[in-house]
């Protein structure tokens, strides 16, 4: 289509817009008017905005891609979805068809992981808090348990013994593979022969199997040669322990963290140019598998990636509701999505896209969102044209961490839509209202009768 004709302007260049790279192509505007096929004022017409809206084709397009990455460069490898990073049900219910397992860091996950009808044996416990009654319930069913501290073994062994039976468990290492800051919080330190001393604990304890190791390195890990690392130094952690403890490990459970292609705050080149593709990750596992691991061997390789799988199959539709000038002179949006939705506005420069072509002079311009607190900003110097209140923003990517960590402050928590392989659009979470914020509030009698300004 012949766009309109736009008088030429000249502009003067303002420090800190332009740097040795030129122009971040994060300035220039895009416009989106439909995703996945379905219009975005239908979608808003009938679902209301703020919208969470996912795309089931790019779930299972990038779920494939990636195992297919991983599983031709090793014949044995699980995906475990990790449900912090998504978990609505109808998005757990995709990884799941594609085989994947749950993996969960808390007592709720794995709640909602049961209730989703992954059998215990499916599941990873990940976690630095796992109650004894979570413990034993997890181990009852069966469950993978990668243990991160000390009291967590002493718990497990109580539990084995109750049970009357040996516990099969995994433990979480933390190590040195490049990437500072080094992830030393969560397991047990490789280097320092704190992992292997667990180890020996558990083998004098007498209840406990070790049948697995996990790590997981970071998030957004930006180089593949990172990951060749870890896994040497798992492979070669579980031939000491076979030596030392006679425990033959049936499972190296990698973690995630790699990269979606979200933009980082802070970063010019964009995220297609900077980051390795996910071939070259898989490169780097697969051949430090294969130099590491004895001929014959092969352990189940299992990844715990979320933001990579998910990320970019979320947008969030919002609307501008009103329009401002700054007193320094800045033009000004107030949105109706704000921090409240969107937890990664603090690191990700997002992709703010208007579903219409808009004509006028681009301006540096800050998107607030509808929230009465200064931090509430989803982008600061993004250059629009003159937008009129009404305007659609479709922002993303934000399919991971956003939804699960959105919060019901000040706003509902709006619905959230799956747009199906054939353009359904299916309602998988409805908009909250008063009735959750109430529900579970107990007002005491005394404070029922009516004050006396009332
Ligand atoms: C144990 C574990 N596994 C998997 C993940 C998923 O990480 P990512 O979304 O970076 O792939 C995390 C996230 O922090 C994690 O802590």
């Amino acid at each position: 289509m012949k766009r309109p004709y736009e008088k030429p302007v000249i502009n003067k260049l303002v420090t800190g817009l332009m740097n040795k790279y030129g122009r971040s192509p994060a300035y220039s505007r895009k416009v989106r008017s439909e995703i996945d096929g379905v219009p975005v004022e239908e979608l808003v017409s009938k679902h209301g905005s703020p919208l969470y809206v996912y795309s089931e084709r790019t779930l299972r397009q990038r779920y494939r891609r990636m195992y297919g990455a991983f599983s031709t460069r090793y014949p044995n490898v699980a995906f475990g979805w990790s449900y912090k990073t998504n978990y609505l049900a109808a998005v757990c219910a995709v990884m799941h068809q594609e085989g994947s397992l749950a993996e969960v860091v808390s007592a709720m996950e794995y709640e909602k992981a049961r209730a989703q009808g992954v059998p215990g044996n499916r599941i990873i416990f990940n976690g630095p808090h796992k109650s004894p009654a979570a413990l034993e319930k997890a181990a009852h069913e069966g469950a993978m348990i990668n243990i991160d501290n000390l009291d967590e073994l002493y718990d497990l062994e109580a539990i084995a013994k109750k049970l009357r039976r040996h516990v099969h468990v995994g433990i979480r290492l933390n190590l040195d593979s490049g990437i500072q800051p080094q992830w030393s919080r969560f397991g047990f330190n490789l280097e320092s022969g704190q992992a292997l001393e667990a180890v020996k604990r558990m083998k004098n304890g007498g209840r406990l199997v070790l049948k697995g190791l996990h790590c997981h390195i970071g998030t957004y890990i930006m180089e593949a040669a990172a990951y060749g690392r870890q896994v040497k130094k798992m492979v070669e952690f579980a031939y000491e322990v076979e030596k030392s403890f006679a425990f033959s490990i049936e499972y190296l459970d990698i973690g995630g963290g790699f990269p979606s292609h979200s933009r980082l705050k802070g970063s010019y080149l964009s995220p297609e140019v900077s980051l390795p593709s996910i071939d070259e990750y898989a490169e780097e596992v697969g051949r430090a598998l294969s130099s590491a691991l004895r001929p014959g061997d092969v352990p189940k390789l299992i990844l715990e990636s979320g933001r990579a799988l998910v990320d970019e199959a979320g947008w969030l539709i919002s609307t501008v509701t009103a329009t401002k000038r700054l007193p320094d002179g800045t033009r000004a949006y107030v949105a109706d999505a704000g921090v409240n939705l969107l937890f990664t506005a603090f690191w990700y420069k997002f992709n703010i896209e208007l579903d219409r072509e808009v004509g006028g002079v681009n301006e540096p311009s800050v998107i607030y969102g509808p929230l009465c607190m200064n931090i509430d900003v989803i982008d600061e110097g993004i250059l629009l044209p003159p937008l009129l209140r009404g305007t659609r923003l479709v922002i993303s990517p934000v399919g991971a961490y956003n939804h699960t960590q959105s919060m019901q402050f000040i706003e509902y928590r709006p619905a959230s839509v799956l747009v199906a392989m054939d353009g359904t659009v299916d309602l998988i979470r409805e908009a909250e209202d008063l009735t959750d914020m109430t529900r579970r509030e107990k007002l005491p009698a005394r404070l029922k009768a009516e004050g006396r300004g009332a």
